[in-house]
């Protein structure tokens, strides 16, 4: 079993952090979220893994590397335009073979991780075995319908949903992947669907078998995505202090605190992780808050946010729901005249109370 991990794309619905950085490599709880990924992928006993990569092939590759840190062997594939998932897929066959393989999208969560659906995938050998989860906006995913355990057909982001069990971007596969995506025409966006692949499977007699996941999946594509799966995952947390506290300070809850991370005169209350180098000082930081490496927080409150690397946030009353970018410089000032001076990216999206 191997496994294919598409890392490619444009992220549009989360500019302007992706112009400049891979939706796959924005942290969730300090740790990009492919990493989660390769990891579910390693725990699953696989070994050979192929990343499609697009535009932003060096960040990725710069991340990853080889992928020995997760006892893996990765091979990259570039795909010379985001043509679709099935596209991928037929890009990856000479890497692939014959060999069956997970199909995994590097921007999904999946909390119960993939060990038991290999599993079962190896025990029951149908062709494909597709994940589901029930979601309230079917018409934003793949959706499936079914009739008892058999997949009666798949639309991708119907207008009229069939049903609201939505695609989980995570597919197992035998070779006869490879004579659905040759055979497949773009859909009206242009682009080969794995959603019309995985039709031309169920219409060709195929066995295609659907598992409805019960541990949550995120698919974080968008801002709310994103501030959910940090939730989610900060609540899986273990309390940790490779840091310091001072004795003006106060740790409550599930509070992470990463190597050389200093809090002073500090209110933190979890779940939160504060990483490494990241200085709070004066301030408070509330639930479901990661903070990345080489930040600098003073006289802020910070709550239900996530902020990127070396960032600095100063004098800033209360900030929530937000997620900042790289290298951010947020802060109040005196001077004259009294007004709001930004200097924002493309497509950023500023609330001011
Ligand atoms: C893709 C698939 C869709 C699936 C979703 C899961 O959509 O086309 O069927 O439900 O991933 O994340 P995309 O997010 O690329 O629009």
């Amino acid at each position: 079993m191997k496994a294919l991990v598409l890392s490619g794309g444009k992220g549009t619905r989360l500019r302007p952090i992706t112009h400049t950085s891979a939706k796959q490599l924005v942290p969730v709880a300090n740790k990009p979220i492919l990493f989660y990924g390769l990891e579910s992928l390693a725990l699953a006993g696989i070994r050979e893994v192929g990343i499609i990569v697009g535009e932003t092939k060096n960040e990725i590759q710069a991340a990853v590397g080889n992928g020995e840190k997760w006892n893996l062997n990765i091979t990259y594939i570039e795909q010379e335009a985001p043509l679709g998932l099935a596209h991928a897929v037929k890009i990856a066959q000479p890497f692939m073979g014959d060999d069956d393989f997970v199909m995994y999208l590097g921007d999904n969560l999946l909390k119960d991780g993939l060990t038991d659906l290999v599993a079962e995938f190896q025990k029951n050998r149908p062709n494909a075995q597709i994940l589901l989860s029930r979601v309230p906006n079917p018409q934003q995913f793949g959706v499936a319908e079914l009739n008892g355990n058999t997949v009666v057909r798949l639309e991708e982001k119907p207008v009229s949903p069939r049903s609201d069990l939505a695609l989980v971007g995570v597919y197992l596969f035998d070779k006869n992947i490879f004579k659905a995506v040759n055979a497949i025409k773009p859909s009206a966006r242009g682009e080969l669907e794995i959603t019309d692949a995985i039709q031309y499977l169920i219409d060709k007699g195929y066995t295609v078998h659907p598992h409805i996941v019960s541990g949550w999946w995120k698919d974080t594509g968008k801002l709310e995505d994103m501030l959910e799966a940090n939730r989610l995952i900060l609540e899986t947390k273990l309390p940790e202090n490779a840091g310091t506290v001072d004795s003006a300070s106060r740790i409550e809850g599930k509070v992470v605190l990463e190597r050389n991370a200093q809090v002073i005169n500090s209110s933190i209350r979890g779940p939160a992780i504060i990483g490494e180098n990241t200085r709070i000082v004066n301030s408070y930081v509330g639930p479901f808050t990661s903070i990345y490496y080489g930040c600098h927080i003073e006289n802020c409150e910070i709550e239900h946010s996530i902020i990127l690397e070396n960032s600095s946030i100063k004098d800033i009353k209360r900030l929530e729901d937000s997620l900042i970018g790289q290298n951010v410089k947020i802060s109040k000032t005196d001077k004259k005249p009294a007004a709001y001076r930004m200097m924002l990216g493309d497509s950023s999206a500023v609330e001011i109370a």
